[in-house]
């Protein structure tokens, strides 16, 4: 596994230390299959210096037209975004980028609507509990593969009723499309991947992504890399994964993760557990272990493995 702390195309990850725009510049045209990234919100936290929204556009402008010049013409770019808030005002980010995508001609596919439970508890509007992702594409030929990230059936028994497949299952026996709204808990306190970051990704939100938006070998860019979360995901599924961080504790913290994940060492909340319920509080799975190696099979890894035709919840 090699790690670079500046661009290298032979690397297996790239961690570069300092503003993405300076490793923007240094990435050829199409190198990469996926954009994937939460950007600062503007809200002066200890990352990010607030500035007028005029302005923090401008900046954005300028990381997501250098994003489209480094993404493959099969590629996608997902803007990971919550409110911008303004005296109690709230003005939701993809409103506003939404013009950016448009005018540099890429195209919508999707607003997944990821949807956690903690957060600040307001008085004076109702507390904010999702954020969103906008998926857009360079062209109208693109990779997503959905069997890697089908979900199980809300029936899975359901039969068909008459017709030539009577009694044969309905439902596509690997599961069902997640649909665009997403229930992943955020990385609060007791959360099992929570670091000295204020708001890193879930790494299951990330695997979704990359298992559905790129194949093994491609490479995943994250201008806002953060404590590694993206090269996590990128990485324990045979992807690539480059980005920059301006903030030397959170790179520091990210090789730690992927050093950790080579070993087999690092935690992280699978896909397949349930959302804490405190109706059924017993209802739960315990914590996944990560494993970083060359050569991972990737195609259904989110499934447990059962029989043919058989669905996870299947008995
Ligand atoms: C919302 S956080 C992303 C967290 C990341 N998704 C994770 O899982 O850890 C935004 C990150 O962007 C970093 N950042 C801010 N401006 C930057 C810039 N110009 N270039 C690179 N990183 C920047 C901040 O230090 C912060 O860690």
């Amino acid at each position: 596994m090699k790690i670079s702390p500046k661009f290298d195309p032979t690397a297996n990850c790239v961690l570069f230390e300092g503003d993405c725009l300076n490793l923007l510049k240094q990435i050829p045209d199409k190198f990469v299959k996926l954009v994937v990234t939460s950007p600062p919100y503007n809200l002066g936290k200890e990352y990010e210096t607030r500035r007028d929204l005029k302005k923090y556009l401008e900046i954005q402008k300028e990381i997501i037209e250098e994003s489209v010049r480094i993404l493959d013409d099969k590629g996608s770019i997902c803007w990971q975004v919550g409110n911008y808030v303004e005296n109690g005002k709230i003005i939701p980010l993809d409103i506003v980028l939404y013009p950016i995508f448009e005018s540099l001609g890429l195209q919508l596919r999707n607003r997944i609507v990821w949807h956690f439970g903690h957060g600040l508890h307001a008085s004076k509007r109702f507390s904010g509990r999702y954020e969103v992702v906008m998926w857009f594409t360079k062209s109208n030929d693109y990779t997503f593969n959905l069997d890697p990230i089908r979900v199980p059936q809300k029936y899975p028994q359901k039969k068909h009723f008459k017709g030539p497949n009577k009694g044969e299952l309905s439902g596509n026996p690997l599961g069902k499309n997640p649909s665009d709204i997403w229930d992943i808990p955020n990385v609060k306190s007791n959360h099992i991947e929570k670091t000295i970051h204020p708001c890193q990704f879930p790494i299951e939100l990330i695997e979704r992504l990359v298992l559905s938006m790129t194949n093994e070998n491609d490479w995943v860019f994250d201008p806002f890399m953060g404590v590694g979360s993206t090269a996590i995901a990128s990485l324990m599924h045979n992807r690539k994964a480059i980005g920059a961080e301006i903030m030397s504790e959170y790179i520091s913290v990210a090789k730690d993760r992927i050093k950790k994940a080579i070993k087999g060492e690092l935690q992280m909340r699978p896909m397949d557990r349930p959302v804490y319920d405190p109706v059924i509080p017993t209802k739960s799975a315990p914590p996944k272990t990560i494993k970083i190696k060359k050569t991972n099979a990737v195609q259904n890894q989110l499934f447990e493995k059962k029989g043919k035709y058989k669905t996870r919840n299947s008995k």
